[in-house]
């Protein structure tokens, strides 16, 4: 049986949220640049821009998808014809929207909509999706059922109060992903940041209980600054450099062989969109 089900779930596409509690800390240029690595080590990535917020997924890689999953759920399109093929092997989804405004679509659009992702999201290896900053209840549904949960903070305090509120919320909402990851971006003094992530870690094992996979610091650098400038990402203009190194550590971590899964692709996807 045990084997049965793994086999059944063995081509399911692996999925990661990248999330935070508070805006502006570096989600998006981290999910764009992560599905970048992952493409460049022969992943199948599909990138879905779950955020209509100001520096998105398609500013940042500089393209211009025709049609968003606006398109798709207004009946005009179907949703191979939504996704976009970036110059860097990745696949992406623009939402046009929201995840928020899902909730005015009814039951029957979302339930259209997961078939239809399903089918499409059958054929990568990897679906990401960057979401605006938060927890509700349409995102934490779907950050419990991720297979890697990637929350985003920065490293002044105000951040880590949110992101230590967002571990918080997690505990009470019972949101238990299979990987759990701490990524500190725009680190100004990294010895200082590691001491404060090693802070950080220990108060969320004592006081949340939430198990932590892996930590990740990122450097503020301006390298990141003129690839957003130039809508290029940082990844494929300066392989090595401390950003770089440091998203290629989270793709060693995503990649890893996993045990099997608790939920399959429908069920995270039916959960996102509130049906079934
Ligand atoms: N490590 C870094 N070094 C320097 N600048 C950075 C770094 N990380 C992010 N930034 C700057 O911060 C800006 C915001 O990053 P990004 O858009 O990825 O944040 P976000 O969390 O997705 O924001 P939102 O919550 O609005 O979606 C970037 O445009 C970039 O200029
Ligand atoms: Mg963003």
């Amino acid at each position: 049986m045990h084997n049965q089900a793994e086999g059944l779930l063995k081509d399911q596409p692996k999925v990661i949220s990248v999330a935070s509690g508070k805006g502006g800390v570096g989600k998006t240029i981290i999910a764009v640049n992560l599905a970048i690595v992952l493409a460049q080590r022969g992943e199948r990535v599909l990138l879905f821009d779950a955020d209509a917020g100001f520096a998105n997924a398609e500013i940042l890689m500089g393209v211009t998808p025709r049609n968003t999953l606006k398109d798709f759920l207004q009946k005009r399109v179907n949703l191979e014809s939504i996704i976009f093929q970036t110059p860097y092997q990745v696949d992406l989804i623009s939402t046009g929207m929201d995840v928020d405004d899902l909730i005015t679509f009814n039951l029957q659009d979302k339930s259209d909509l997961y078939h239809n992702l399903q089918r499409v999201a059958s054929k990568y290896h990897f679906v990401l999706f960057d979401f605006p900053p938060g927890f509700n209840e349409e995102l934490e549904k779907f950050y419990g059922s991720s297979d890697h949960l990637i929350m985003v903070t920065a490293s002044e305090p105000t951040s880590l109060v949110n992101a230590y509120t967002f571990v918080k919320l997690m505990t009470v909402k019972g949101v238990d992903p299979d990987g759990f990851h701490i990524v500190m971006n725009m680190v100004k003094d990294m010895r200082e940041g590691r001491k404060v992530m090693e802070r950080f870690v220990s108060v969320i094992t004592r006081f949340a209980g939430i198990p932590i996979t892996s930590t990740h610091l990122i450097r503020y650098e301006s390298l990141i600054k003129d690839s957003v400038n130039k809508q290029t990402p940082f990844v494929a203009v300066k392989k090595i450099s401390q950003p770089a190194l440091a998203i290629y550590g989270i793709a060693d971590v995503v990649t890893k062989k996993q045990t099997i899964k608790k939920m399959s692709f429908i069920d995270k996807v039916k959960a996102l969109f509130g049906v079934g």
